[in-house]
């Protein structure tokens, strides 16, 4: 399975500014990455809550923060006050969102999430999943609606013709694979597209991702409820990958810095350093937006 390396690592705990007594609350803690490293420099000084969708990063951080102050959960950052009132924690200090999917879960879940592997169209973060997958959505939905999504939230311009060749090809027989989704969005898509520099397949595989996951709703809704649980002087790190979550980040957080409620720690987003652009190609696409509640 892929080794996932943590992104803006450095950057995010510096600016997090840990102290002594906090609750640090991890609200992607996937394979442990930030939370390690966390425990690593404040051992029992904090104390630490992990959460994410996905019971397998869930089992794998618990094992690795087995011997700090900490304690994981599977549960969607959606539901984090829910989360947090039952753990009977009132206010939270410092709090981390780094959005999206570990590697490995990219290439080895087999969940779907790769256009580069053939396997069944899920596309959950849980494996648990009984709700929609990805095979509902390329089999079920109207040809519209799928367009809108493709468009929406893949920024994709081919968003139509991929929509038709998607309709036209599940009347001949049903869609069950990435890899005979990856043929049919092959066929929809000009010539030149399908040699570009992107492959021409991950725009609709985000599309879908965020879709099926609804990962926008879920952002907004974890950014408030860990805004609303923050205490004075807290600090909230988001580390995004694509500009439809960075934009709903930067609009959350001037809200606030607009009704002098939080202030920006930095005006622009953190980007990777040349180093790490070399280590870790996907750090590439992330930003580090951090605010502090006043
Ligand atoms: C980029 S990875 C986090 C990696 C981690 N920081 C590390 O360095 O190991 C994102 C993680 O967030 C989880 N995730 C994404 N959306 C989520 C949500 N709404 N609620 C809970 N977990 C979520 C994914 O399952 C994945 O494990």
């Amino acid at each position: 399975m892929g080794e996932h390396k943590p992104v803006l690592l450095k950057e995010t705990i510096e600016g997090l500014a840990i102290e002594a007594g906090d609750v640090v609350v991890d609200c992607t803690v996937g394979l442990g990455g930030h939370s390690v490293e966390i425990c690593r420099q404040f051992g029992n000084k904090i104390v630490l809550i992990g959460l994410d969708a996905d019971e397998y990063a869930v089992k794998q951080a618990g094992a690795k923060l087995q011997n700090c102050n900490a304690a994981v959960f599977t549960a969607n950052f959606r539901d984090l006050k829910k989360v947090l009132d039952e753990l009977k924690v009132k206010k939270i200090n410092r709090v981390i969102f780094d959005l999206g999917l570990s590697s490995w879960q990219i290439e080895g879940s087999g969940r779907g999430f790769s256009f580069r592997r053939d396997e069944p169209l899920l596309m959950t973060f849980s494996s648990q999943n009984q709700g929609l997958t990805a095979h509902d959505a390329v089999n079920d939905w109207k040809e519209e609606n799928l367009e809108i999504v493709i468009r929406g939230f893949g920024e994709e311009r081919y968003a139509r013709s991929i929509a038709k060749k998607i309709v036209e090809a599940r009347k001949i027989r049903p869609i069950e694979t990435t890899g005979q989704l990856v043929e049919i969005i092959r066929f929809a898509v000009p010539n030149a597209y399908r040699y570009g520099r992107v492959h021409f397949a991950t725009k609709t595989f985000q599309a879908l991702r965020i879709a099926i996951n609804e990962e926008l709703k879920s952002l907004e809704l974890g950014l408030e409820q860990a805004f609303e649980k923050l205490a004075s002087r807290g600090r909230i790190a988001v580390i995004s990958f694509h500009s439809l979550e960075d934009r709903i980040v930067k609009k959350f957080f001037a809200g606030l810095a607009r009704g002098k409620k939080a202030w920006l720690i930095n005006k622009k987003p953190v980007m990777a350093s040349e180093a790490e652009l070399v280590l870790n190609p996907r750090s590439r696409s992330a930003k580090l937006r951090i605010l502090e509640k006043i």
